[in-house]
């Protein structure tokens, strides 16, 4: 029987039991997919401690690659065969073999090996959409700044690079000069270890007292409030994550006076909500992987049956770029 990641109860890691499933036949609009590899995410830590809760048991896992078995009816853009990757919900690609939508789940350009895809399309995804549709009303021209938190992980890296062929002055947060070595090597215009220097101060200096434009946050409690003082007037915050936990409840008014400051909580899940809207973003993504524009750097690789330490890593910030659980 294929085997899965299951957790029974939100918890710690040791909550994730490797179990044995069933696996039948795809439905209408379903493909079955044989995994070669899968993306490890802080969104997994989220759903497997009940912060995103889902319905128990639950199969974790949100990004995969591998081979398509067989297709569902109405299912047209695939076929038994087909290489092919995703990033979507539900959860489910901590596993060997798996029933899911096909909307989310595009073919795979040859030239990508399936460790690579694993590593690159919900971070990617998130990456695409955050620099290219998550803007600040003045729009972003070339040579503008942005500041990036935790720069030198998974869709760190990945924004680094992307941020830099589309023109942008990237400043990266990290939590150690290795890793800021790393975001500047990745095309970072500079980097600031946030766990020893005030990353507020340092904006302002790099920036020549104005600020930046945007500020993608994905550290949550931590950093929300001081990122909204690295904003210039009518800059926009993007909060897209909680690696250091949910953003507690703020008063609206404390936008004004830094400037009629924009916030938005973006989700990758709104972006890929249909087959054409993912496609697009993939072949975006695709494109700049291809093309060696982004390279997708993977630091950490584990079996399947050893998903506790990955996780363990990942919440203890000892990770970098992308990891992936080799199936
Ligand atoms: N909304 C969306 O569409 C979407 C999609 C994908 C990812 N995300 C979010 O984007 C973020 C990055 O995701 P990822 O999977 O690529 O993870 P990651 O960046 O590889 O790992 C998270 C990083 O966050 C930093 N961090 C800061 N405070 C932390 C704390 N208290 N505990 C743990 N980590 C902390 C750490 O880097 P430093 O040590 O350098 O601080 C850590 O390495 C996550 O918050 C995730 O939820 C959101």
């Amino acid at each position: 029987m294929p085997r899965a990641i299951q957790i029974t109860a939100f918890g710690g890691p040791e909550n994730m039991q490797l179990v044995d499933v069933t696996v039948g036949e795809p439905g209408p609009g379903e493909v079955r997919i044989r995994h070669h590899a899968s993306g490890l995410n802080f969104i997994d830590v989220y759903q497997r401690t009940g912060l995103y809760p889902g319905a128990l048991p639950l199969t974790l896992g949100m990004e995969g690659a591998g081979v398509v078995e067989a297709v569902g009816a109405g299912v047209s853009h695939l076929m038994a065969g087909d290489r092919a990757a995703y990033a979507s919900n539900p959860p489910g690609s901590y596993s060997e073999l798996r029933v899911m939508p096909a909307r989310n789940v595009v073919k795979l350009p040859a030239d990508i090996a399936f460790d690579t895809a694993a590593g690159m399309m919900l971070k990617g995804l998130t990456a695409q959409y955050l620099l290219k549709k998550t803007l600040p009303v003045e729009g972003l021209q070339a040579g503008d700044h942005v500041l990036f938190h935790a720069a030198a992980g998974g869709v760190g890296l990945i924004a680094c690079q992307w941020a830099k062929a589309l023109g942008l002055q990237l400043i990266g947060t990290a939590g150690s000069a290795a890793k800021c070595e790393l975001a500047l090597s990745h095309g970072a215009a500079h980097a600031i270890d946030y766990s020893r220097e005030d990353f507020v101060a340092r904006v302002k200096d790099i920036t020549g007292g104005r600020g930046v434009k945007v500020v993608y946050d994905s550290v949550g409690k931590d950093t929300f409030e001081r990122s909204l003082d690295c904003l210039r007037p009518f800059g926009l915050m993007a909060s897209f994550g909680n690696a250091s936990g949910p953003v507690p409840p703020f008063v609206p008014g404390m936008l004004g006076p830094r400037g009629s400051l924009y916030l938005t909580r973006q989700t990758l899940f709104t972006h890929i909500a249909t087959r054409e809207a993912t496609q697009a973003m993939a072949d975006d993504l695709f494109a700049v992987v291809s093309g060696g524009v982004v390279k997708i750097r993977i630091d950490q690789r584990y079996p399947l049956e050893q998903v506790a330490q990955a996780h363990r890593d990942l919440e203890a910030r000892k990770t970098t770029g992308s990891t992936v659980l080799m199936i």
